[in-house]
């Protein structure tokens, strides 16, 4: 959606073979988020070949559900630690890493740019997912001070927070009985789509006076 608006647009993500099927258009960067001196080196090639970067969208993060207690596991009844920092590390440090990365290369080239990231419905605590939920709260949080923090350099900081959307992550993430539950719960009556998630992201992008929003595309679920 943002390339038919005209921009030049990026894709950074581990999974190579995915990069591979996405159309000419698109730039490639292979790249992992949760590696701090791999995003710095990537970030800073990017912008020496294509000129300033003017927004970053972080989308990269996974869908984990796990129980903090679980009577029915037989290797370890609590959500075990090296697992919450797992889930962490791809769905909070990962935006922590690349947004100091790309805010780096627009204070050097004195960019006035935008940052928006996606967290989720989650981020106000949701049973089954402490690591994610934890993860999105302190997005909202960092996304928040960042508005603050990075005004005056005129970088935006914003945040999409999308409830379910059918995509199939939100499949393998929950059963379909959870799913049937979240929409009669909705008051649209739906899961949302991946376009309603974009036209937010570039309301975002496009109205200079946004900034420290966590924007709520979820149907009216946590009314
Ligand atoms: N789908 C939903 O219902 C929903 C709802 C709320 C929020 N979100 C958020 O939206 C974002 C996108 O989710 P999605 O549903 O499209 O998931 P997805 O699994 O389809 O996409 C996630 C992408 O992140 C990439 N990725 C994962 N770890 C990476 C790493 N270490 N380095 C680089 N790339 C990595 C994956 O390869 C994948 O392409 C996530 O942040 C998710 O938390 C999704």
């Amino acid at each position: 959606m943002l390339a038919l608006r005209g921009a030049k647009v990026i894709v950074a993500d581990r999974n190579a073979e995915g990069l591979k099927t996405l159309p000419e258009h698109f730039d490639r960067c292979l790249l992992d988020v949760c590696d701090p001196l791999a995003a710095k080196k990537e970030i800073a090639a990017l912008r020496e070949k294509h000129g300033a970067i003017d927004l970053l969208v972080n989308c990269a993060g996974a869908i984990v559900s796990a129980p903090f207690v679980n009577i029915f596991s037989r290797d370890s009844m609590m959500l075990p630690y090296e697992r919450f920092r797992k889930d962490l590390a791809i769905n909070l440090d990962s935006v922590f890493i690349v947004t100091s990365a790309v805010v780096e290369q627009m204070v050097l080239t004195r960019t006035k740019g935008c940052v928006i990231s996606i967290s989720s419905i989650s981020g106000h605590g949701n049973a089954g997912q402490t690591s994610y939920a934890a993860a999105k709260a302190a997005v909202n949080a960092m996304t928040v001070t960042w508005a603050k923090e990075l005004g005056k350099l005129g970088i935006r900081c914003n945040a999409v927070a999308p409830g379910f959307i059918g995509t199939p992550s939100t499949h393998s993430a929950l059963s379909e009985s959870q799913i049937k539950h979240i929409v009669a719960n909705t008051p649209i009556g739906r899961l949302g789509t991946p376009e309603e998630v974009g036209a937010a992201v570039i309301a975002l992008a496009e109205n200079d006076f946004i900034n420290g929003a966590i924007l709520d595309v979820n149907g009216g679920l946590t009314l």
